[in-house]
């Protein structure tokens, strides 16, 4: 790996088998290998490679020369225009820039309108779950992926997790939106500007020597790394509501599962990664999300920020017990105890008594005539609020990073 610098290794993202080859696998690594077979994925074929040693081919070296050559903050005032789907490119984008962004926003050959259609009806009934589940669940168990929670901790957003975590809501908020990927949605929008971000870290983070210190990579954010993450999204998700027993239609389920696909996709996953069924989610969130859960002190550290998001409202004295009683619920002991949340005497055994006859309730008053139109209202009234106070009421605009955090 000597004479292979960082930059190099960017510029050949996609050599895949040479790059395993060259670099040195730590033992935690070597044990999981990668068998899930590109047979199950949306591409329903592909090289079979461990995604662990590609990244983005495309935006990785292009987001490297934007950096290099100053263009960053230009690139941002200009994107910061850019909001809906269907909204031309900004004009004087560097053409290099262009030409990618033209090529990321198309939707793949097998995106599906119908289904689309099927995750809005999904989205108005289940929209209160999903909002519990996006934020406790897959919000909480990114602190327990080490190689998420050591990324964010040393980027530049993780000098300001409010700010950092109203970004990412965003992303749940569009996927879940009624016009996601409609002309006038955002969702493509928030996914290609992502996948900008995340090509951003990749060549920011190891000249962080905070991170180099503790990482054991020598570049964030492999493909691996981005299929951990989105099971710890809609997988978990779909995971959680089976066990509360939620009856979810399998066209709805299905449809829901397509709308992250799509999102993948978007975010520059290679379609021989993307799973074709939740079957297949499940046995690779086996292989891929199931060993990688620990602790580490910058996990520690963004779990209790999170708890403490609410302490600006009630001085920490509800919200904080509560947040942390659900997190328990959600994701168990034993993570609980990783992340030192203590035990609650009052919200614990509450949540365990009456979470389960609370969905039971909701769901049975689904099939009454206005029942999921009210559900939307009251749950995106609550959506809208909490983007509202994790953005401080300005506009939540994504941006490049330019540094990493400085300390
Ligand atoms: C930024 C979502 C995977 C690390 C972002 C942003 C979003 C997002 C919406 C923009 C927010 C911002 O600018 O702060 C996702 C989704 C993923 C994924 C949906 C997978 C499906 C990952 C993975 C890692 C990671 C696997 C690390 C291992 C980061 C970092 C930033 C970022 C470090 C930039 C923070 C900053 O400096 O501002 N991600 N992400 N992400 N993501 Fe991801």
């Amino acid at each position: 790996m000597a004479e292979l610098s960082r930059r190099n290794m960017l510029i050949a993202g996609g050599a895949v088998g040479a790059l395993g080859a060259l670099t040195v696998a730590s033992p935690a690594q070597a044990r999981s290998l990668w068998t899930w077979s590109p047979q199950g994925s949306v591409a329903g074929t592909g090289a079979g490679a461990d995604p662990r040693w590609v990244w983005d081919e495309e935006a990785d070296p292009l987001v490297a020369s934007l950096l290099d050559r100053g263009d960053v903050p230009r690139v941002n005032a200009l994107l910061r225009t850019w909001t809906k789907n269907g909204q031309p490119l900004p004009d004087g984008l560097p053409a290099d820039l262009r030409d990618f962004m033209e090529r990321a926003r198309s939707l793949p050959s097998w995106a599906d309108q119908g289904k689309l259609a099927t995750a809005v009806e999904f989205n108005e009934k289940r929209g209160l779950y999903l909002g519990v589940l996006y934020g406790l669940a897959s919000g909480m168990m990114s602190t327990v992926i080490p190689k998420e929670a050591r990324a964010v901790y040393y980027s530049q957003g993780g000098a300001d997790m409010k700010d950092r975590i109203s970004k990412t809501a965003k992303l749940g908020y569009d996927i879940g939106s009624r016009n996601a990927y409609q002309p006038d949605g955002e969702m493509i929008v928030t996914s290609v500007k992502t996948r900008l971000v995340h090509a951003a870290v990749r060549h920011l983070l190891p000249q962080s020597p905070h991170w180099a210190g503790v990482a054991d990579e020598d570049i964030p954010i492999s493909q691996r790394d981005m299929m951990v993450t989105w099971h710890s999204l809609p997988t978990t998700v779909m995971q959680k509501l089976r066990a509360w027993e939620v009856p979810i239609p399998r066209v709805e389920s299905e449809a829901f599962l397509h709308s992250w696909q799509l999102g993948a996709h978007l975010l520059g996953i290679k379609d021989e990664y993307i799973p074709a069924s939740w079957a297949e989610a499940d046995s690779q969130a086996k292989q891929v999300l199931d060993p990688v859960l620990a602790p580490t002190p910058e996990g520690v550290k963004l779990a209790d920020i999170l708890l403490n998001l609410g302490s600006e409202i009630d001085a920490g004295i509800l919200s904080k017990p509560v947040l942390g009683s659900f997190t328990r619920f959600m994701l168990g002991d034993e993570i609980a105890a990783w992340l030192k949340i203590p035990r609650e005497p009052v919200w614990d055994p509450l949540l365990n008594a009456a979470w389960g006859p609370f969905v039971a309730v909701r769901e049975g008053l689904l099939p009454f005539p206005l029942a999921p139109k009210a559900y939307w209202t009251f749950d995106e009234f609550l959506r809208r609020a909490a983007l509202l106070f994790l953005s401080e009421a300005r506009p939540i605009s994504i941006e490049i990073p330019e540094t990493n955090r400085p300390s």
